[in-house]
């Protein structure tokens, strides 16, 4: 987006005292990381046609960490999240996922890994039309083997976690924007991941259904689970805990607080 370059230019400024206390506390923090990049590369093409979309990507996110991914169109943000996870490999370095180093993993590990540990959300929702919410937050646990018995109870359990109850019967087509993000959403608890990956999960809802959705994040997060987010927009970012900045292929802030970024909206 077209606003961002002053934003990243004044907290390009601003974050170094910040980035010092993080380095200072961290001495004692005891928390558990679930993903730590590692010289992370990835370069697309060969020759003239080369991208070099991610250039040594160094960051460590912890458990219970609710931390949003910001950065101008084409800085890598899309293809960090991709490689966090497991839909893509790094071209070199290390990716540790809850202690296991996935880079160099064969597709069908990550796939097992995927299922297991990760849950997703996209901005377009990707919900299947013919199938009911209900029979959407189903899809993953077949995949994960869950018993037929348990899964409509669990799919119950999690559309009634994002307040759904009244719809578990509606396709897609007879719910809202907001709501079918719900149930992306519901689908993406369902196996009880570790790490919920969201690529701009409000960047097709208007800012009331916007709210709604990051509720639901801020209540997932408060239970425990670990939530990474890529947004464009500062008011989602400011509801975050922590946000990474990313500008040319690298992390040129990895721990500014919502705080950061009113300071910034202030000056402008
Ligand atoms: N499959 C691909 N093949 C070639 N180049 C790619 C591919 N995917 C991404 N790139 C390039 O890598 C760079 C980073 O792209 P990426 O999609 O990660 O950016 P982004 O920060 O997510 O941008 P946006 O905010 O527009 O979504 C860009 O220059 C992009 O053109
Ligand atoms: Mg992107």
């Amino acid at each position: 987006m077209k606003e961002e370059q002053p934003i990243d230019n004044i907290i390009n400024q601003q974050s170094i005292t910040n980035s010092t206390q993080h380095s200072a506390l961290s001495t004692f923090n005891f928390k558990k990381t679930i993903i730590r990049l590692e010289n992370i590369f990835k370069v697309y093409g060969i020759g003239e046609t080369e991208v070099r979309a991610l250039s040594d990507v160094n960051l460590t996110i912890e458990e219970g960490d609710y931390c949003s991914i910001m950065g101008p169109s084409g800085s890598g943000k899309s293809t960090a999240m991709n490689i966090i996870g497991c839909l893509d490999r790094p071209s070199s370095g290390h990716y540790y996922l809850d202690s296991l180093d996935v880079a160099q993993m064969e597709d069908s590990e990550l796939a097992h890994i995927r299922n297991k540990k990760l849950g997703f959300v996209f901005q377009q929702f990707h919900l299947l039309q013919q199938l009911s919410a209900l029979e959407n937050v189903m899809l993953p646990m077949v995949y994960a083997g869950i018993p037929n018995s348990e899964r409509k109870d669990r799919a119950t359990e999690a559309l009634i976690k994002v307040g759904l109850e009244k719809r578990l019967l509606n396709k897609p087509n007879q719910l809202s924007g907001g709501q079918q993000q719900r149930v992306a959403i519901a689908r993406a608890i369902v196996n009880r991941p570790v790490l919920l990956l969201a690529d701009e999960p409000t960047g097709a809802l208007d800012s009331r259904t916007t709210q709604e959705v990051l509720d639901i994040f801020t209540e997932l997060n408060d239970s425990g689970i670990t939530v990474v987010m890529v947004t464009h927009e500062p008011e989602v970012a400011r509801q975050t805990r922590r946000i990474v900045w990313f500008r040319d292929g690298q992390v040129v802030h990895s721990n500014l607080t919502p705080a950061d970024l009113s300071q910034v909206a202030a000056m402008q």
